[in-house]
């Protein structure tokens, strides 16, 4: 009877998403599927409310547990127990969709039902807005949900900028109460390497320091701040933040950058270079023409040994490769990377660059792996079975999806948070460019100019945050709050955004930044853009 209920209620919810209006107001970002609020009264959740836990849902329990903390200012997390009737129930129904959950509030307490323990966890996230942005109060009702895509990631650059394990796990539990799954970790690049790799130690010893940064954006004469600059991630430390992020089920993709955006890994060791110079970490931003040697064995050799131990600390089924902004100027020159197009019988260094994709490809896939890269590895020709980051427009990402690739959409100038948010740039700090106000970002749909075949391939969404200009988690925050709340509604609940209801939503989510002392940018709520 109670399955039957259930299933009645998601066939109800599905008919009713986008019609239904609720009697009352609901603050939660990213929206809800569904939402019914008719029934009178609320539910009041305090410190000393019971988490009762049925399934084993131990861990969304007391991940909400210790979130809640903060709210109460209380020295110990709210209890979790097998035992109870009244209190916030959870347990699971194979009838709820995967990520999805039922929430169901009454004078007994909340019920989450979730698909899985990912749909409880979220149906909790949901529930922590209320209480947070609501003193404690839930209104009594019923709500289902279930996201657009099933891929909502946001990437992180700690090459440019480093960012502690602290930081990381902050903007970790940012990414989690938005419901996004994926953290895109770019751990390496021309400014500096920063995973641990046990084969090659220099990597780390010398290719995580640069001698100084560029001040400013580098117009002429340049100038430079004088300061060593560096950092990186031992592999306990790389364990500790994969299983933090996993607890949050956030899976973190990591991007080993070849061959391009690899000065780092140069400097450290030159013998993966077509001269085999001696090369700094570079102190400049934009795109250097020192990339690895594509001609050479033994380059091959080095992005195994690499990737082994990376899918060794990450169990993440994608991996990315990068891919992006490869200069051919050495590779023109050079006699080895010359007699491998001769060898493969590739007419041009564009080819070159697909067949070392491609064979580093084959290696990801022999060890159950799949690769994912930025969208030049299309240019190179590129195998069926790849997954596309498109980034230079939309273009690119159309092209793969019609071709049948999977792709996450990511282009440039509506996902880059990096970029100002404000026409002025007032108070904003020196940025890389652009501008993506909150605005633009809600009303962008990823869909657009795709046949209904190519929109299958569309896995999902994420926002880039390049580090550039970037030197502490403050900014970091300032820029991916609040847009982060306008992109979270693209990600998991795209057919159901309100540009009557945003801005009354994102008030209430400042509270709920400020409550956990998280920084957003002013801007949306003074209305500039
Ligand atoms: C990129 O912004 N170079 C992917
Ligand atoms: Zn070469």
């Amino acid at each position: 009877m109670k399955r039957l209920f259930v299933t009645m209620a998601i066939v109800i919810a599905s008919v009713f998403a986008t019609t239904t209006l609720s009697a009352r107001e609901l603050n939660v970002v990213p929206q809800p599927a569904y939402i019914d609020l008719e029934a009178e009264g609320e539910y009041v959740v305090t410190e000393k409310t019971r988490i009762i836990v049925v399934d084993e849902m131990w861990n969304p329990a007391q991940q909400f547990a210790q979130d809640m903390m903060p709210f109460f200012g209380s020295e110990k997390p709210m209890r979790t127990t097998k035992h109870g009737n009244k209190g916030i129930k959870v347990r699971t129904d194979r009838f709820v969709p995967e990520e999805g959950y039922e929430m169901t509030v009454s004078e007994e307490g909340v019920l989450i039902i979730g698909g899985t323990e990912k749909g409880v966890y979220y149906g909790l996230q949901t529930l922590r807005q209320i209480i947070v942005t609501n003193e404690g109060r839930v209104p009594y009702g019923y709500i289902s949900d279930e996201p657009s895509f099933a891929y909502r990631g946001a990437h992180l650059d700690v090459s440019r900028h480093f960012f502690s394990v602290e930081d990381v796990k902050r903007y970790i539990d940012i990414l989690a109460a938005h419901k996004l799954n994926r953290l895109h970790w770019h751990l390496t690049d021309d400014q500096g390497w920063r995973i641990e790799i046990k084969a090659y130690p220099e990597l780390t010893e010398l290719g995580s320091m640069r001698k100084e940064t560029l001040i400013g954006h580098g117009l002429e004469p340049k100038w430079w701040d004088g300061e060593p600059y560096g950092g990186y991630y031992t592999q306990e430390e790389i364990r500790d933040v994969v299983a933090y992020a996993a607890d949050r089920y956030i899976t973190i993709i990591p991007e080993i950058e070849m061959p391009g955006h690899s000065q780092a890994a140069l400097h450290a060791l030159p013998w993966l270079g077509c001269q085999e110079q001696i090369v700094d970490v570079w102190t400049m931003w934009g795109v250097t023409p020192e990339v690895l040697c594509a001609g050479k064995e033994t380059t091959y050799a080095f992005l195994e040994a690499v990737l082994k131990e990376v899918m060794e600390l990450f169990p993440s089924e994608l991996i990315h490769i990068g891919g992006d902004e490869c200069p051919k100027d050495r590779w023109k020159e050079c006699p080895h990377c010359q007699a491998m197009m001769q060898a493969q019988g590739l007419e041009n260094e564009e080819q070159l660059q697909g067949y070392l994709v491609a064979r580093i490809e084959k290696y990801l896939l022999e060890n159950g792996r799949r690769m994912i890269g930025w969208d030049e590895i299309l240019d190179g020709g590129v195998t069926d079975t790849a997954t596309v980051m498109s980034w230079r427009g939309i273009n690119a990402g159309i092209y793969a999806a019609e071709r049948g690739n999977d792709v996450v959409m990511t282009p440039m100038t509506l996902c880059y948070l990096n970029f100002y948010q404000t026409e002025s740039r007032e108070g904003e700090g020196l940025q890389i460019g652009g501008h993506i106000p909150f605005e633009k970002i809600y009303a962008w749909d990823p869909y657009e100019g795709m046949s209904e075949d190519a929109k299958k391939h569309i896995i999902g969404v994420q926002c880039n945050m390049w580090s550039e200009y970037l030197k502490n988690m403050k900014w970091v925050e300032l820029m991916l709050l609040p847009r982060l709340g306008a992109f979270s509604e693209v990600q998991w609940a795209v057919d159901r955004r309100d540009e009557t209801t945003i801005r009354r939503k994102m008030e209430s989510m400042r509270r709920f930044y400020e409550a956990y002392g998280w920084h957003c940018a002013p801007y949306y709520f003074d209305g500039r853009k």
